[in-house]
């Protein structure tokens, strides 16, 4: 199968593939060519140049052609933090937040993950599959590409393997990449509420070694927070994950500082994630690391919380990715599009900023870089086309609007929106 796109308006993000990730003054730089054609092969990218040397061919026969004048063709989303595996929404939570109780207060009183479980627990893995399937189809027809999806509403070891297999089964199922991450360090179960030593044991004794066993996970990841778990515990845990062949991913310094950044660093972790409560010091540690610092402006928003220094970040000189955290507690949404709004105007990232946080540096958030993440020659066809719109910046000018219309996974048409 060819796919040939002629009359680009744009073409967003091309690169030679050599870039594993963006970081500091050159994020600012988002390389475009104006007027362009991009040719697909099978599933790869094979081509692309300037109308001005649009190619001579031979056989139309087996080609489709898309004109995409006055469109812009980019790079899929890469989304390298969500919790699409779940049962049950948590609206409620939502209308006591507005009422005044906090997303702490939630969660001492067994709501929050706790309730998460409390669903997850009663579904069957059909139902949680079907469910997550409908969740990857509608992130898809939002531009999203590539997608991490993590454990952590089990807590327990038959529920955490329940949902590690599910996650197994969207892998072998869905068009886009999935990437397993288990985090059963996610909060601490009632039953252990005074006993956490014990499931952190549970967690290093019986589900690291199974999952391994059963190869259920790409990245392994900790909570590290006040009354979840300590930097010390996040430590532990990633040291017995990286026994395995495992990478650490660290949710960390969302509603308090709490030293996970340097527990990350210390583990070689691919990211640490959420970072509200970044400081000076965990910059300078990061400036030294090959981690990945990555912003959730989605559940920040929905959550009230204070910015994170994404910023503060980039100018000193840092790598930066945007997620979407797509969960039923802190972010019911996986749509990039406006999470890349949100870091713009919320954390005044310039759109170039945001866009190479949110496509390579995302896939690097996730191990991905090599082949998605930018249109380069040979990396996978995964892009989308959007309406018709005058320039890159429209994409997080127009918040909340849906500007893909058209994505292409694998080389294949998959939605017209
Ligand atoms: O990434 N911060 C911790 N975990 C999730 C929220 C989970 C939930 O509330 O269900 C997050 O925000
Ligand atoms: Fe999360």
């Amino acid at each position: 199968m060819k796919i040939l796109i002629k009359n680009i308006k744009s073409l967003v993000q091309v690169d030679d593939g050599k870039k594993i990730k963006i970081s500091g003054a050159e994020m600012k730089n988002l390389p475009c060519l104006h007027n362009a054609w991009l040719a697909i092969e099978d599933d790869k990218i094979a081509d692309f140049g300037s109308m001005d040397n649009f190619p001579g061919i031979s056989d139309w026969s087996s080609l489709q052609v898309i004109d995409a004048a006055d469109k812009l063709v980019f790079p899929c989303w890469c989304d390298s933090h969500t919790h699409i595996v779940y049962a049950g929404d948590r609206e409620q939570e939502f209308v006591d937040r507005i009422n005044g109780v906090t997303y702490e207060e939630i969660a001492k009183r067994g709501g929050g993950i706790l309730n998460s479980a409390k669903k997850l627990a009663d579904a069957s893995e059909d139902e949680l599959f079907y469910s997550a399937m409908k969740r990857i189809h509608e992130v898809i027809m939002h531009g999203t590409g590539a997608i991490e999806i993590k454990s952590g509403y089990g807590l327990s070891v038959e529920a955490e393997l329940k949902m590690l297999r599910v996650i197994k089964r969207i892998k072998e199922k869905a068009p886009i990449p999935v990437k397993a991450t288990f985090l059963g360090a996610h909060a601490v179960p009632a039953e252990f509420k005074d006993h956490k030593g014990k499931y952190v044991n549970l967690i290093i004794d019986k589900m690291l070694p199974q999952i391994a066993e059963e190869n259920l996970a790409d990245y392994c990841d900790v909570f590290c927070e006040q009354n979840y778990f300590t930097k010390e515990e996040t430590k532990r845990i990633l040291t017995e994950a990286s026994k395995y062949g495992i990478k650490g991913k660290i949710h960390t310094e969302q509603l308090s500082h709490s030293g996970g950044i340097e527990a990350g660093v210390e583990c070689n972790a691919i990211s640490v994630d959420h970072l509200e409560f970044a400081n000076e010091n965990d910059l300078r540690i990061l400036k030294k690391s090959e981690t990945m610092p990555t912003i959730l402006p989605g559940a920040q928003f929905f959550l009230g919380l204070q910015n994170p220094p994404a910023r503060k970040m980039i100018d000193a000189g840092l790598p930066l990715a945007i997620a979407s955290d797509y969960n039923p507690g802190s972010c019911p949404s996986g749509n990039m599009n406006f999470m890349v709004s949100l870091a713009c105007i919320n954390y005044k990232l310039t759109p170039e900023e945001a866009i190479n946080a949110a496509t390579i540096n995302s896939a690097y958030a996730m191990g991905m870089s090599k082949t998605h993440g930018s249109i380069a020659i040979g990396k996978q066809a995964n892009i989308f086309i959007t309406k018709e719109i005058p320039n890159y910046s429209f994409l997080p000018y127009s918040f909340a609007n849906n500007p893909v219309e058209t994505v292409i996974i694998n080389g294949q048409l998959i939605v017209d929106n």
